[in-house]
Parts: C-alpha cells; sequence; structure tokens
C-alpha cells in the first residue's frame, strides 16, 4: 500500500476533470457535494443528466441537485459567488446512459470530453427491483458498456469507477457466469429474448400497461433462472460482467455498496432523500400503517449510510492511483459479509492525519442504536416524509 499524506486526497483531485453520470441520483449529490468540498480546485465536472437538451439538464442539476439541502454548507461558504463557482466547474451534459456516446448531441461538447475527462465515475441506473427487463438491460447493463466505450475513447482516462450492488463474494464476475450454476448466460441471447417479446407483444397490439407487466414479468423470470433474486440486481452484474471484459487496459474500480441509507455525518447528520429499501418499513410504520412486522432477530440487515459510500469511492480511486494497479478491483461496501478489499482502503488510511477521521468509511464506527434512532430516522421523517409542495 501506498503512502498517504493530510493532503493526499487535495493533491490527487487537484486539476482533476471528472464526469460522473447519474448526476440527480441520491448517492452521486453526496459524492460530488463532498469532491466540491474537499478540493473546490477541481478543474471540470462533467455531470451526465438525462435530459431532452442542455438546459433542461441545467435546470435539473440546480433544482434537483445543487438547490437541495444537502449543498448548505458549499452555499453558505460561497455566498453569491456559489452561481458563478459552479458555472467555472460544472458542466451540465444532457444524455441518456442507455444510448452510444450517451446519445449527447453537441460533437464539440463530447470532443472537449473525450479530451480532458480523466475520470469517470459511473453511477447512472434504474434502481427499481423489478423493473421491465427492456429498460434494466438498456439502463444498468448497455449503459455500463456504453459507459466504458466512452472511457476507452478518453486518452487521458487514469480510472473507471463503476457504481454496482449486490451480496457476493468480493471478486468479479466473468462473462457468462450465473449464480445457479446449473444455468447459462448469453447477454447476446437475453437482448434477442427482449427483441422477440417485444415485438410478440407488439403484434398483438396491447396497451402500455400490459407491455409493461409482460416486459416485467419477463426480467423477474431471467433473473431467477440464473440465481437472481430481482431484474435490477441481475442486470447490475451483466453490466460489470460487460465493462469487466471489455475495458481492455481501462483501470477499473467497481463498488458494491449494500443496501444505501442517510448520511451518517456529512455534511450534516441525516440526510436522505426519497424512501429506499428497508426505509419503506420504517416510513410505513412511522404512518401507522402497520404496527409490527415479523422478522428474524438472526438477520443481519446491511445497511450503510452515504457519506460512507461517498468516502469509500474517493479513498478507493485514491489508493487506485497511486497503487498505479491495473487489475480490476471490487470493493464492497457494507456492514456485513466479504469485504477484505474495502479493509485494504481503511488500512491504507490508518492514522494518516486527517485524511481517516474526513473520510471515515469504517462502519464499525457507526454507534448503530443512537445513529438509526438519533440521526437516520428523524432525517427519513424531515426530509423523506413531508408532503411535496
Ligand atoms: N441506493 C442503494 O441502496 C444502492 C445500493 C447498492 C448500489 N446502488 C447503486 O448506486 C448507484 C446510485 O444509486 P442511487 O440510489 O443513488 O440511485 P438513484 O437515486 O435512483 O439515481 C439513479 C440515477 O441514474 C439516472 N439514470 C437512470 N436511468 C438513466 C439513463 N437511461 N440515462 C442517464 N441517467 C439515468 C437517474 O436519473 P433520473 O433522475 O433522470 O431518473 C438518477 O440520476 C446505482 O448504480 C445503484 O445501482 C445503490
Amino acid at each position: 500500500m501506498a503512502e498517504f499524506t493530510s493532503n493526499s486526497v487535495e493533491e490527487y483531485f487537484k486539476g482533476k476533470t471528472i464526469l460522473v453520470t447519474g448526476a440527480t441520483g441520491f448517492l452521486t449529490k453526496v459524492f460530488v457535494e463532498k469532491i466540491l468540498r474537499v478540493q473546490p480546485n477541481i478543474k471540470r465536472l462533467y455531470l451526465l443528466v438525462r435530459a431532452s437538451n442542455p438546459d433542461v439538464a441545467l435546470q435539473r442539476l440546480h433544482t434537483e441537485v445543487f438547490g437541495k439541502e444537502l449543498f448548505k454548507i458549499q452555499r453558505e461558504k460561497w455566498g453569491e459567488k456559489f452561481s458563478s463557482f459552479l458555472s467555472e466547474k460544472v458542466v451540465a451534459v444532457a444524455g441518456d446512459v442507455s444510448l452510444h456516446n450517451f446519445g449527447i448531441k453537441d460533437q464539440i461538447l463530447v470532443k472537449e470530453m473525450l479530451e480532458e475527462i480523466e475520470i469517470i465515475v459511473h453511477s447512472a441506473a434504474t434502481v427499481t427491483f423489478d423493473e421491465r427487463y427492456d429498460i434494466a438491460m438498456g439502463t444498468n447493463t448497455m449503459g455500463a458498456y456504453n459507459a466504458i466505450n466512452f472511457a476507452k475513447m478518453c486518452p487521458r482516462i487514469e480510472v473507471f469507477l463503476f457504481v454496482s450492488t449486490g451480496l457476493i463474494p468480493e471478486e468479479p464476475f466473468r462473462m457468462g457466469q450465473t449464480i445457479k450454476t446449473s444455468s447459462k448466460l448469453d447477454i447476446s441471447l437475453e437482448k434477442q429474448l427482449i427483441e422477440e417479446k417485444l415485438s410478440d407483444i407488439q403484434t398483438r397490439n396491447a396497451n402500455e400497461k400490459t407491455i409493461t407487466s409482460m416486459m416485467k414479468e419477463l426480467g423477474t423470470t431471467r433473473a431467477n433462472l440464473h440465481g437472481w433474486q430481482d431484474t435490477y440486481a441481475f442486470t447490475k452484474a451483466m453490466g460489470e460482467m460487460v465493462v469487466t471484459s471489455t475495458k481492455g487496459n481501462i483501470p477499473l474500480i467497481i463498488t458494491r455498496p449494500t443496501a444505501i441509507i442517510g448520511t451518517h455525518s456529512e455534511p450534516f447528520e441525516g440526510w436522505i432523500e426519497g424512501v429506499r429499501t428497508i426505509d419503506f418499513v420504517f416510513v410505513e410504520y412511522f404512518k401507522g400503517a402497520i404496527t409490527s412486522f415479523v422478522g428474524n432477530p438472526e438477520i443481519i440487515l446491511d445497511l450503510i449510510p452515504v457519506d460512507m459510500v461517498a468516502n469509500s469511492m474517493i479513498i478507493a480511486l485514491l489508493v487506485h492511483s497511486k497503487n498505479n494497479s491495473s487489475n480490476n478491483l471490487i470493493y464492497h461496501i457494507g456492514t456485513s459479509f466479504d469485504d477484505k478489499n474495502t479493509e485494504k482502503l481503511r488500512m491504507a488510511i490508518k492514522g494518516v492525519g486527517s485524511v481517516e477521521r474526513e473520510f471515515n468509511l469504517d462502519p464499525k464506527s457507526i454507534d448503530w442504536k443512537d445513529y438509526l434512532m438519533n440521526v437516520h430516522f428523524p432525517g427519513l421523517v424531515k426530509y423523506s416524509m413531508q408532503p411535496k409542495m
């Protein structure tokens, strides 16, 4: 492991150009906020937003990202200069990861991005467990393929970080690997099945509701056939396979967080967006819609605060850069199961000045009762249960 100093993170990100996909997402907001807070002297952040044109992308960034309470410390720090700081550092890119080159129409912008980008953080995904198979395949599998292909065209690329998911050994998937060893997975065949199903449904003049239901069912059936419990995790795993097998020489990091919940401490305690994973149960309980639920006290509920996930991503990028490694590295970011690689990240910054404290990625440091009762649940009520204006 390389040696680090208190300034290693700042030094690493100084003058860097980063592309982040899924920029309006929960996790990426926290990642972007932290990067801008610890190193305002990055060169540029290209933030890919699903939008029909750059104006809509910019508008979405302002309302759904920088306008959120999450950025209040940044707003206080910069005051009236916050807008000009953002204009200087951030470029809103209208795009869709399911398309080649993200479907970006402005070719001059594409050329600039290809020339400048040094780091790609690919986080865009559909996280709906029972998503339509065609949409999940397009976003989670082909989206990853399009992102790594974009990276391969960037001459200055240093690293590609793919945010994935899953409770599996901390090892890369091999192309065609399945969880059920008796089944055989061929991604081209899966795509063909989707096309055939869609054309079959269309010939029957099915309405949108029927198409959605049939495509959801197809996804669940194919996921279960190969041993995954849902379409989301299955299509993300296929995304890992295509990235790993087509990346060429691009240094790759894959992070696999478990169920991500509200901030533990940064930029402040308890920030969360929407109702996610197990929080659905808590919210129904708070509303009084359910008064109890059946659970197995022996089962480990693997939750991880979003700021620790963002910290892990940042430290993984740093460690990777110093080790100059071209191996794929998988980092499980959670609180139970296989995380030997993530432990190496924790060891790399152990005792390094303020880095260990400022980039806390050790879930063992969490007082879970205090965090859940006094931070996460109040945050859930404050940020996720208020009626929309
Ligand atoms: N949340 C968790 O518990 C969890 C756990 C493990 C792993 N992960 C992984 O972490 C990453 C972020 O998750 P999250 O919870 O932050 O998700 P999220 O809030 O739902 O954000 C997903 C982002 O992806 C964008 N996106 C979806 N389809 C797209 C497309 N076709 N083109 C461009 N952008 C698209 C969304 O844009 P719109 O705003 O337009 O929808 C949104 O910005 C994902 O890769 C997910 O698989 C999450």
